[in-house]
């Protein structure tokens, strides 16, 4: 599977020792993690960061996510807080990320950043972006392995879709378990949640015993996350649908008919399974020449408040 493309790579000792040279050299590389596959580089390098947001053709504004091994090494780019410390506990390494002030002698390149003086931070669960973290000298800065405003990738073979032979390597390290990216959670002033993802507000509150909230819309775009159109398969997305014709696709949440043009998120109505398949389902349905994607309602509950806001993007015209 993984020798169709000469950039997709199985790890082991010698693509390692590859990966680690081009990430010494300013390279990107592909890698897997827990939540979605992502472009990786030297946090700590502009050269680096400035090929990301090239090949991603990401707007300057919206910052990275760096990526530790482990609070050890994140301490010398940020302030530490109690209540970081707490959920760094609860859940590293583990799909979720937070912004905290940056440390004014923080070596992140302000290209990271996009000049703010936060950055967010997250600690990959996914047992081959650890190998490799573990391994530098740098964090890692690492968006989501897509075209900026398109579908993240959950698989080698979407991230080859997506940039084909324009990135050095792609790791294989299997389909992403979760399937949607980390929750974003803001730490630097008022404790609030800026992209709902797999860890929850009530999992966030429990912890620091205290209510925590999504974001509301801002006047500003405060994290770029928030941005209204993303996560677009490229043909227009129709949510809360009960049916699709023939020769449209139609994405069901439980059981359904069972029709050709039918995709099931999950036929036992399980939100994880959902969020595992979402963007593979919508993938697949691009690559087999749908022109629109109809999708039953998911509940707005758990984890599909942070489905709900994955698909509103996705349909947002
Ligand atoms: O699950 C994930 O987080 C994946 C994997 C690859 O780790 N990464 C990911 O990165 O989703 P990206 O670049 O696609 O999304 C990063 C999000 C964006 O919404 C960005 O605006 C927000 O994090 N962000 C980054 N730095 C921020 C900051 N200093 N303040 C507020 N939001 C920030
Ligand atoms: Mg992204």
């Amino acid at each position: 599977m993984s020798n169709i493309h000469s950039n997709i790579f199985k790890f082991n000792k010698k693509s390692l020792a590859k990966a680690i040279k081009y990430l010494n050299n300013n390279e990107i590389v592909s890698v897997p993690t827990e939540t979605v596959y992502g472009l990786a580089g030297n946090a700590y390098s502009s050269k680096a960061v400035k090929r990301i947001f090239k090949l991603k053709k990401r707007p300057k504004v919206n910052p990275l996510i760096v990526h530790y091994h482990s609070f050890d090494k994140a301490k010398k780019d940020v302030i530490i807080s109690k209540d970081f410390e707490k959920l760094y506990k609860k859940f590293c390494p583990g799909p979720i990320t937070f912004v905290l002030k940056k440390k004014i002698d923080s070596k992140i390149s302000n290209n990271v950043t996009a000049g703010l003086n936060t950055v967010a931070i997250r600690f990959p669960k996914h047992t081959l972006i650890r190998k490799i973290l573990k391994y530098l000298k740098y964090p890692l800065a690492i968006p989501s392995a897509n075209q900026s405003s398109r579908l993240s990738t959950v698989s080698p073979l979407g991230v080859w879709q997506e940039f084909k032979d324009k990135v050095k390597m792609i790791f294989d390290g299997g389909e992403s378990s979760i399937g949607i990216e980390s929750t974003v959670l803001d730490l630097s002033g008022k404790i609030k949640i800026l992209r709902p993802g797999f860890i929850q507000a009530k999992e966030l509150s429990k912890v620091l015993k205290k209510k925590i909230y999504l974001a509301k819309k801002h006047k500003f775009i405060r994290s770029p996350g928030l941005m209204k159109r993303h996560y677009s398969p490229g043909i227009p997305v129709y949510l809360n649908a009960k049916k699709a014709s023939k020769n449209q696709a139609f994405i069901t949440f439980g059981k359904g008919k069972q029709m050709k043009n039918t995709f099931y998120l999950s036929e036992k109505s399980n939100l994880k399974k959902a969020a595992k398949n979402l963007y593979k389902l919508l993938r697949e349905i691009k690559n087999k020449k749908y022109k629109r994607v109809y999708i039953t309602k998911i509940p707005y509950k758990g984890l599909g408040i942070a489905l709900n806001d994955r698909l509103k993007k996705a349909a947002y015209k």
